[in-house]
């Protein structure tokens, strides 16, 4: 399998195959990790890591990925870059490429990822637009094997806003791998009908499935995954809450869902959520809807069904993965 020079901006351009490669690859370093074993082969190279919107896990994980690996990073935020402001995004892009090996971005439009990568000659890796969160699910399906095995033929629900990038991406990377993707929403919050037609034909060629639907309960019965996310995104105006919060609290995961879903189940979170009062939205939050958990009861969130702290971790070692495949790593 050869990756190198390819570009990482939606799992819609990657085959199972390739997916699997990437999972067995993270799975290789995070175990050189963990035995202390060096990985610093792309010694001498850099990365520039664009970060348009906030991020924990993400750019935490590619700082320390970049650092095992034996490579430079720059983090450029836009408020000290030039990007957007003074200087284009094609100029961007053919700047950063004559200085670094590879560039990360993450901010809004998939058009704009799109569009630097475009005009880039070293691979461009997504790191969330409003539209897709590869290296997460990446992450997330590195989860799911260490916890269920195969991914094929799994149940994951996901529960919550639906027209986001990550139930995008969990939908896409479910139709790849076999897997079956289950959107349980408010039907105004349904995915984009062609990305669904997109799955759908992927889910039929792997032997997934793509299904909508509005009933909590009977959506839960066998998961082997319930999955959410926030029910308001990073660049939404805070004045979408009131109608989020009516529109999805029935989609909030509580231990009455983790129970009709059985003991098999795992619950996940790409991670920040709100699961207590531990934050200042969560607060305003509280004060304004008297609401002190949201899209996940921190009953669940803390309970042993879940894995979200595992997941937090796999970021690293997949976008780990990402970069060695895609420099040319040699396993
Ligand atoms: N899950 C995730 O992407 O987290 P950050 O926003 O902290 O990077
Ligand atoms: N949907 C969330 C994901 C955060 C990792 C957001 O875009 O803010």
């Amino acid at each position: 399998m050869n990756l190198q020079g390819r570009d990482f901006l939606t799992l819609k351009d990657y085959t199972s195959e390739e997916i699997t490669y990437l999972l067995e690859l993270a799975a290789d370093l995070k175990k050189k990790k963990k035995e202390g074993i060096p990985h610093d082969q792309l010694k001498g190279k850099s990365v520039a890591l664009i970060f348009e919107k906030s991020s924990t896990r993400t750019r935490c994980a590619f700082e320390v990925a970049a650092y095992d690996l034996g490579m430079h990073s720059t983090y450029l935020d836009n408020k000290s870059s030039q990007m957007g402001k003074k200087e284009s995004i094609p100029d961007t892009a053919r700047v950063l490429s004559r200085i670094y090996d590879g560039i990360e971005y993450r901010g809004f439009g998939q058009d704009i990822v799109e569009n630097l990568a475009k005009h880039s000659s070293v691979p461009v890796w997504n790191g969330l637009t409003n539209e897709v969160h590869p290296t997460q699910v990446l992450a997330d399906m590195l989860t799911i094997q260490e916890h269920l095995g195969d991914l094929k033929g799994k149940k994951l629900v996901f529960m919550g806003d639906a027209r986001y990038n990550m139930a995008n991406s969990l939908m896409i990377g479910c139709a790849k791998m076999g897997m079956h993707f289950v959107a349980c929403t408010n039907k105004d919050y349904f995915p984009n009908s062609e990305l669904v037609a997109y799955c759908q034909a992927e889910a039929a060629k792997s032997g997934g499935s793509v299904s909508l639907i509005e009933d909590a309960m009977a959506a839960v019965v066998g998961a082997d995954i319930i999955y959410t996310d926030v029910w308001v995104s990073m660049g939404e105006s805070e004045a979408v809450w009131a109608d989020r919060i009516e529109a999805l609290s029935p989609y909030k995961v509580t231990t009455q869902i983790m129970k009709t879903a059985g003991p098999q189940a795992i619950f996940m979170h790409c991670l920040p959520a709100f699961h207590d009062m531990g934050t200042d939205i969560g607060r305003r939050v509280e004060e304004k809807f008297g609401m002190n958990e949201l899209e996940v009861e921190d009953a669940v969130f803390e309970s042993a069904q879940s894995v979200v702290f595992d997941e937090a971790e796999n970021r690293l070692h997949t976008i780990k993965a990402i970069m060695a495949a895609t420099l040319g790593y040699k396993r």
